[in-house]
């Protein structure tokens, strides 16, 4: 018997060519995390990051006994939510609103561009502003808005575990190069999730390193992107043309 008591904090981290979009050769590739975060008191879950495969995941959730009633989408890149990539199309946030109705939460600044990249409608979107809170059952989850990879991009701060989207990886930070990107904003960003308590798990959009996840403290102090200590230093590093 497990002395241990039973939390209703109900988290699934699932990686994408494994545990679901599991025959898709891009889903493999492009290694997506994708997140449901719920309450096992009430059933209910949001999905970060639906993408390749979303009858796959609101069957995990199912199979959990939870039902999906919201979508967190960290940014609006199509192996996050959805949309043409490199000559592919990704399935996304217009196929789970074929099977499930719920509101798609998005950072105001990310909206047209979401829009744009899946061909859903402005009703489907719910957007919020920096610091904005969606709960889940019992559960919080704060938006904490982190420009810099794109303009609306956010992190999701919930139950001590930061979803860091494609922001913050275990190791490196998101390109700076695309439509949207600002190398500037992403040294404040990245600024901002440093001051984050050190035991806070960092739960990244991708599985670019051999761990899944990794306390905060870890990644401050093994990540290149925290070793310049100014903006300068950092535009010299990472600053583009
Ligand atoms: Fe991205």
């Amino acid at each position: 018997m497990s002395i241990q008591e039973e939390t209703p904090f109900y988290f699934r981290q699932l990686l994408s060519g494994r545990d679901f979009g599991i025959n898709n050769p891009i889903a493999q590739q492009m290694v997506n995390f994708a997140y449901l975060i719920g309450d096992k008191d009430t059933g209910e879950c949001v999905v970060v990051d639906p993408a390749y495969a979303v009858q796959d995941l609101i069957d995990i959730a199912d199979s959990d006994g939870m039902r999906i009633t919201g979508v967190m989408a960290s940014h609006y890149h199509p192996d996050h939510v959805g949309g043409n990539m490199m000559g592919h199309t990704i399935e996304g946030v217009s196929a789970l609103l074929e099977r499930i109705q719920v509101p798609i939460h998005v950072n105001e600044h990310e909206a047209p561009w979401v829009l744009k990249t899946t061909g859903i409608s402005q009703n489907d979107l719910c957007t919020h502003s920096a610091g904005d809170i969606v709960k889940v059952g019992q559960f919080e989850i704060i938006c904490v808005h982190t420009p810099g990879h794109t303009p609306g991009s956010q992190c999701f701060l919930t139950n001590g575990c930061l979803i860091s989207g494609d922001t913050l990886f275990l190791e490196g930070c998101g390109r700076t190069d695309l439509p949207g990107s600002n190398v500037a904003d992403m040294y404040d960003s990245l600024n901002t999730l440093a001051q984050l308590p050190d035991s806070t798990v960092v739960l990244p959009g991708h599985q670019y390193s051999a761990p899944s996840a990794a306390l905060m403290s870890d990644v401050k102090e093994y990540n290149y992107v925290f070793k310049p200590k100014t903006k300068e230093q950092w535009l010299m590093m990472f600053g583009h043309d």
